[in-house]
């Protein structure tokens, strides 16, 4: 398995290089063959050498099995470089040019974090949920989309919220066929009441459930209505999937369950090609993370269990997985805690200490 990493800006760094001491130590243990390279990225590499990433770069990320993302700059930073520069290097850019459309994010309470959590236990015990957010269309990359000046000299900001056919059915199949494997069960949400995109989204939802998944539970919710089930009953949800800008909204809604978007991976796969083979872009949720970048103290574990899903969807070694999975629950039980998940009063580790806890756990 090919492995590129891109640790990039902000945590970034700090964050990956813990994963991939661990992914290494599953090259090291369990017989698992990967190549790890690393290239720079970001608005760091930009300071240094004045272009985001290399276009060399983006033949490494094409040809890569799987790419382990760090962080990208924060927009206070990137006001600093050139919009063409920008694009070049732009996390966005990686995910429509490598087309991984289905992007997963599960939500899963660890009993160790229940004092970490906003939330009452009785509402978080056993939440359970995968978002599978629609990655490479909607009001992300829609067209038209600007700031023109009108005629009276005032400006217009425009973005264009567009779905295919196509665009909505890959993400629902995708998601279907992802709850045979759970717990058989989707919620489709849109905004079907005000936006044609999401009255097409919800027909052809309809449509593929009664005709290719009838044995999966299915039903269709309203993005404002999920904004709320996710705070009050958290634990309905087994398979959620919706379009490009709620998944981004209601994946950070889910993420306060569990306390810290510092826990949260993520894995964004692309349709299979001739030899079945997904391209996938592995990172964490929480972004750059700027105020804390440099200290060692942001969480690696985001990033760590991006590397479990790694395992489980690019090197196609489910117990691999599940056994990176019991040694953070295994690390997080025997106390081991960063900033952002240590309950008040409680003592935090660094950004190593926490990468040292899950190997010696491993
Ligand atoms: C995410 C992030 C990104 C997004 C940003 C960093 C562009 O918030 O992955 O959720 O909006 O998709
Ligand atoms: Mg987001």
């Amino acid at each position: 398995m090919k492995v590129l990493v891109l640790a990039g800006d902000g945590i970034g760094p700090e964050v990956t290089a813990e994963a991939v001491r661990v992914l290494e130590w599953f090259g090291q243990n369990r017989d698992l063959d990967i190549r790890v390279t690393e290239r720079d990225f970001g608005i760091a590499n930009w300071r240094k050498h004045g272009t985001m990433m290399p276009e060399e770069t983006w033949q490494q990320i094409q040809d890569a099995d799987a790419i382990l993302f760090g962080a990208t700059g924060s927009l206070e930073q990137a006001g600093a470089v050139p919009p063409e520069e920008r694009r070049k290097g732009s996390l966005l850019r990686l995910r429509k040019g490598l087309d991984v459309f289905a992007n997963m994010r599960p939500v899963k309470m660890l009993p160790a974090l229940s004092e970490g959590s906003p939330y009452k236990p009785r509402v978080t015990e056993g939440v359970d949920l995968m978002i599978v957010r629609e990655l490479t269309a909607g009001t992300y990359f829609g067209t038209p989309r600007g700031i023109e000046t009108l005629p009276d000299g005032t400006r217009r900001g425009v973005n264009t919220h567009s779905y295919t056919e196509a665009e909505i059915r890959r993400a629902l199949r995708f998601a279907f066929e992802l709850a045979r494997t759970r717990r058989q069960h989707v919620t489709s949400v849109d905004k079907a009441n005000v936006m044609e995109a999401g009255a097409l989204w919800r027909e052809i939802a309809g449509t593929i459930h009664r005709e290719e998944f009838p044995d999966v539970g299915f039903e269709h919710m309203l993005a404002d209505n999920c904004a709320i089930q996710l705070a009050r009953n958290p634990r309905r949800f087994d398979v959620l999937v919706t379009d490009n800008l709620f998944g981004d909204l209601l994946s950070d809604a889910a993420g306060a369950i569990i306390g810290s978007l510092g826990m949260l991976p993520s894995a964004s796969l692309s349709e299979p090609d001739a030899d079945g083979r997904r391209r996938a872009l592995y990172e964490p949720i929480h972004g750059s993370a700027p105020d804390i970048a440099g200290q060692g103290i942001a969480n690696p574990l985001g990033s760590i269990l991006s590397v479990a899903m790694m395992l489980r969807w690019s090197a196609n070694r489910p117990e691999d997985a599940a056994h990176l999975e019991r040694a953070v629950e295994a690390a997080l039980a025997k106390g081991a805690r960063t900033a952002d998940i240590a309950a008040p009063g409680e003592a935090a580790v660094s950004t190593k200490a926490m990468g040292d806890a899950v190997i010696a756990a491993l």
